[in-house]
């Protein structure tokens, strides 16, 4: 795919259709559309006229054979993105992601495209290189005939009076971006048969080596030396043995404060069927992305070592397959993590918690200070929020703070929910030290929480249960159904902020 920008002279963009973003209830006499209405002739105002288009969000209106000569491009796309007052990056994003999708669909190969976002341009053209390679990810891969898409090959980001080395450096990180995400959504999108643990620790090492990340892969023997059983109780039911996939990004020079080392742990559970505790068998299909977290912290370990940032970055993968066996973990054994709790199991679908359990611990034996785990930990976080919003949980406001702070920037949603003594309480065995569920129907997604941080020590801490936002079920105009890709953005951000 080719991406690049330009500065000026937009009407010469040598493309086969031009993509303008049309604010709501904006008129064709606008400084921004005013020359471009002129340059076709009138074409923008009459279609506003004749179609009504008013610049809602998502609305599209297709404007074919611009008069030649005045415009090079063969059509123009007016895309609405909403209030003025409200666009934003993220904004520009599902612009030009809807904007992409709509004219793959039409044939064009190549387009260009006028965010028209006031203020930093390289953000601008950030977000319009992401919103252009994430809105071409499709779920097709599998299929040897008919498959769903057409590609757009080439994207031109036009931004006015820009200083070109800017849009080139926000091209840059927004492709970073957007090949991160769908690096992840392709690994959420495999096949539990194809995507074991120990195909996600290779596909981890191979873009590691691509990507100059070290990366270490932690075998059964070795998990069981450190004293992983919590981890390792969940694998027991399965033939494919578990792994800990272990990246470092390590700066050329650090600007970081001395000692200080952020962790992304995710939950890479490759398939749930709930072990021993059953699930039922409609919907178990689902559980293929279950190793969503995991692939979410891969995804971003890739962004970041493309990116470079100046501060280190420790991402740990629990690689597990949650099976019924001979040998798997029974509702009431008792098994010790890593840090020495005793944890007795009550309900074997509630494994996400007990790989996370040693994740957290390891990446704090690691050095780390601050811990991220995200996972798609329990159902009710989607009772409770739906696909909009990220459950977020943690031991230091401060931490949870950021970490929404960087959701509201990147466009991605995030909804705090409690913790505290009384729900951990909640989580007291009458013969261990804690008990991996806690009573039923009651603040599941809490509890899911308050049992990871028993596993935390000093380090601060904050948990995204992404189990609503990770899969969307429907198609959007920007965005093809299936894998998110959700929380990237953000933790980029993140670590990004802490340079
Ligand atoms: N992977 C599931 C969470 C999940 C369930 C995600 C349904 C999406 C849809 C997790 O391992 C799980 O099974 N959680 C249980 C916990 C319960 C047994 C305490 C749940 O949420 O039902
Ligand atoms: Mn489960
Ligand atoms: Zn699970």
């Amino acid at each position: 795919m080719k991406l690049q920008g330009i500065t000026a002279n937009f009407a010469e963009a040598n493309v086969d259709s031009l993509a303008v973003a049309v604010f709501k209830n904006e008129k064709a006499t606008t400084a921004g559309l005013k020359e471009l209405d002129k340059l076709t002739g009138g074409l923008i105002a009459a279609m506003m006229r004749s179609e009504g288009f008013n610049g809602e969000k998502n609305e599209t209106a297709l404007i074919r054979f611009v008069p030649k000569g005045a415009v090079k491009a063969g059509r123009l796309l007016l895309v609405g993105v909403g209030d003025e007052k409200a666009y934003n990056g993220p904004g520009v994003a599902a612009f030009v992601g809807t904007a992409t999708r709509f004219l793959r669909k039409r044939d064009s190969k190549s387009i260009a495209v006028l965010p028209r976002l006031s203020g930093s341009a390289a953000s601008a053209a950030q977000y319009a290189a992401q919103g252009f390679i994430t809105s071409q990810f499709e779920l097709d891969k599998y299929k040897t005939k008919d498959k769903l898409a057409k590609s757009v090959d080439s994207l031109t980001v036009c931004i006015d009076g820009a200083k070109p080395a800017d849009v080139k450096n926000g091209i840059a990180r927004g492709k970073a971006i957007g090949e991160s995400m769908n690096f992840t959504r392709d690994l959420a999108n495999e096949p539990p048969n194809i995507l074991t643990p120990t195909e996600m620790a290779r596909r981890a090492q191979a873009m590691a080596k691509e990507t100059g990340l070290k990366c270490e892969i932690l075998t059964e023997a070795q998990m069981e030396k450190l004293g992983m059983g919590s981890l390792l109780s969940v694998t027991k039911g399965s033939e494919q043995p578990a792994k800990m996939i272990v990246l470092r990004y390590e700066p050329a020079k650090s600007t970081g404060k001395k000692g200080e080392l952020l962790a992304l742990v995710g939950k890479g559970i490759t398939f749930d069927t709930g072990g021993i505790s059953l699930k039922p068998g409609e919907g178990m299909d689902a559980m293929k992305y279950d190793m969503s977290g995991g692939a979410t912290v891969i995804g971003a370990m890739r962004a970041i070592a493309l990116i470079k940032p100046t501060v280190p970055v420790l991402g740990v993968v629990a690689a597990v397959e949650n099976m019924p066996d001979g040998k798997a973990s029974r509702p009431s054994d008792v098994v010790t993590a890593m840090n020495g709790k005793t944890i007795e199991i009550l309900n074997t679908d509630a494994e996400g918690r007990l790989i996370l359990a040693d994740a957290v611990a390891y990446a704090e034996k690691q050095g780390a200070t601050r811990i991220v785990d995200m996972a798609t930990l329990t159902g009710a976080v989607i009772i409770a929020l739906g696909g909009h919003n990220t459950g977020i949980m943690g031991n230091d406001q401060a931490l949870v703070d950021e970490i929404i702070a960087c959701g509201k920037e990147t466009g991605e949603g995030y909804w705090q929910l409690p913790l505290g003594k009384e729900y951990s309480a909640d989580i007291r065995s009458d013969i261990a030290d804690i008990k991996n569920i806690g009573p039923r129907g009651k603040a599941g997604t809490i509890m899911g929480a308050v049992f990871i941080e028993e596993f935390v020590d000093k380090a601060k801490w904050a948990h995204l249960d992404i189990a609503g936002t990770a899969w969307a079920d429907g198609v959007k105009p920007h965005q093809a159904k299936g894998p998110t890709g959700v929380a990237i953005r953000t933790l980029v951000e993140l670590v990004e902020r802490s340079q």
